[in-house]
């Protein structure tokens, strides 16, 4: 459906997006993921004919769209990362202003306000102005006004920053419904790697402007198929522990988490003595070790050392 090839953004001297290749096809919920920064706005941007690309191309079934936008902009529904709504306007006239941009009127324009509003699960807020809203609801209406022309493609750039688990789990939802019930192609942006895991059939991991690892989630972890993850669990966390570890020859990362520290080592290494050994030397109370299954943060982490979220 989508072809995006060798697309490139430089801002004077800062590559946003560096030579990013990606592919979407019709009927796919795909998943851009990787941490602030990394270029997904930026990509999705040209990608939706919002931004002209400095190198590279984006074909539409085959044509080029930075030559012909009118192909690509009517199938398109795009969800920015900011909220664009009016916030002296209801829900309701937000939605009827943006549905007759889209060229509706009359019965049928409100019947699809009728029926978003439904899927969106706000008919009953739906005469409250927009200022009133929650952060949750605000962001809700936010994809609403994406839909209203039916898009063939929903484009999605982080469309649950900031708002409460509720909200969240609702947009998730509905973002599975669109896509497995209705067909509808998703490309979904987000540096929450669950996310992108529950709602993906593939993902391309972004970094500094690159796709660095692509692939189903299963694909992406077995990147990590030589190595074991394991939880070490303390009673309570100290750096002197922290750097122990970090210095123990059988392990490849360290990185703290809620209960402990978090370590990535090679498969069949025996880290279990060393790792109890370190923590009798620090002087910390060991209260487990649990070696988990990988995570796309863990993927994340062993690509580039660092963590998704900061
Ligand atoms: N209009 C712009 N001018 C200059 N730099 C920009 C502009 N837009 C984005 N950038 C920079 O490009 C990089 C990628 O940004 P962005 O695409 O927004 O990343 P993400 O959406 O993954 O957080 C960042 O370093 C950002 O500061
Ligand atoms: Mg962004």
């Amino acid at each position: 459906m989508l072809e995006v090839e060798n697309l490139s953004k430089v801002y004077k001297s800062k590559k946003a997006v560096d030579g990013v290749n990606l592919y979407l096809d019709s009927g796919e919920s795909i998943g851009l993921l990787g941490p602030n920064g990394a270029g997904k706005s930026t990509t999705i941007s040209m990608m939706s004919t919002l931004i002209r690309p400095s190198d590279g191309d984006v074909r539409f079934k085959g044509k080029s769209i930075l030559k012909q936008p009118d192909l690509v902009r009517p199938i398109l529904g795009v969800v920015p990362q900011e909220i664009a709504l009016y916030e002296e306007l209801t829900a309701y006239e937000n939605m009827k202003f943006f549905g007759r941009v889209y060229g509706l009127s009359g019965k049928k324009l409100d019947n699809k306000v009728e029926e978003v509003l439904e899927l969106v699960g706000l008919k009953e807020r739906k005469k409250e102005k927009i200022k009133g809203y929650s952060g949750g609801m605000k962001r809700r209406i936010n994809i609403a006004v994406a839909l209203m022309h039916q898009p063939e493609l929903l484009i999605m750039d982080e469309p649950t920053v900031g708002i409460d688990p509720q909200s969240r789990n609702y947009i998730l939802e509905m973002v599975r419904q669109l896509n497995q019930e209705k067909g509808m192609t998703v490309l979904y942006t987000s540096h929450y790697m669950e996310e992108v895991e529950r709602l993906c059939d593939r993902i391309y991991i972004m970094d500094h402007g690159k796709v660095i690892a692509s692939g189903t989630k299963d694909e992406l972890k077995s990147i990590l198929s030589g190595e074991e993850t394991v939880l070490v669990e303390v009673q309570h966390k100290t750096n002197a522990l922290a750097n122990q570890i970090a210095s123990l020859p059988s392990i490849q990362k360290v990185t703290e988490v809620e209960k402990g520290f978090k370590v990535i080592a090679p498969k069949g290494e025996n880290i279990f003595t060393d790792v109890f050994r370190a923590t009798e030397e620090a002087g910390v109370k060991l209260m487990g070790l649990h070696v988990q299954t990988p995570t796309l943060e863990d993927v994340f982490l062993h690509l580039t050392g660092r963590k998704l979220r900061d």
